[in-house]
């Protein structure tokens, strides 16, 4: 793994670089009306910018609300998947979430995914709900804060 990278975005120009990677994989592969992916709400959240060998290859964004931490916009480009890399971005987000304090960690999950989220440490939680017009479920880590 030491060719990838994981961290906050540094500037104007990385954030940009994140949103292309939301379109890439969100509106384009997933057709996520473009309204609902870009919502908005950049300002308020923490951007970080995934790259390997200097390549932006993926994204995640951090909302916090009161004492808790939501994690949002999870995705790595098609060619980058299923190499470890996804569980490298859980592990980072816990780790600065746990730092942060916050009493939980949610995320709303596309129910594709469940597993995964699963295998790096959350729980469901409530019944499956439509988010973007994609299946979803809510899940949570509690944190020891
Ligand atoms: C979700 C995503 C980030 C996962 O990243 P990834 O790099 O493919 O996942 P990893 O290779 O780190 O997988 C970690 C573990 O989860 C499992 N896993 C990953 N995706 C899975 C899936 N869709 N279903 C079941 N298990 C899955 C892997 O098999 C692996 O298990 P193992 O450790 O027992 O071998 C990636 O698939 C992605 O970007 N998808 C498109 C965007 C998206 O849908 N984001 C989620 C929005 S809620």
């Amino acid at each position: 793994m030491k060719d990838l990278k994981v961290r906050l975005i540094k500037n104007k120009r990385e954030l940009d670089d994140v949103l292309k990677i939301r379109e890439i994989v969100f509106i384009k592969g997933q057709n996520c009306p473009r309204e609902c992916e870009m919502d908005g709400l950049e300002n308020e959240a923490k951007h970080v910018i995934v790259k390997y060998r200097g390549k932006t290859i993926g994204c995640a964004r951090v909302r916090f609300l009161e004492n808790k931490a939501k994690l949002e916009r999870i995705a790595l480009l098609e060619d980058y998947r299923g190499k470890g890399f996804g569980r490298e971005i859980m592990n980072y987000l816990i780790r600065y979430c746990k730092r942060k304090k916050v009493e939980e960690i949610f995320l709303h999950s596309q129910s594709y995914v469940k597993k995964f989220y699963e295998k790096c440490g959350f729980k469901p939680r409530g019944k499956p709900f439509l988010e973007a017009g994609i299946k979803h479920i809510e899940m949570r880590m509690e944190t020891d804060s």
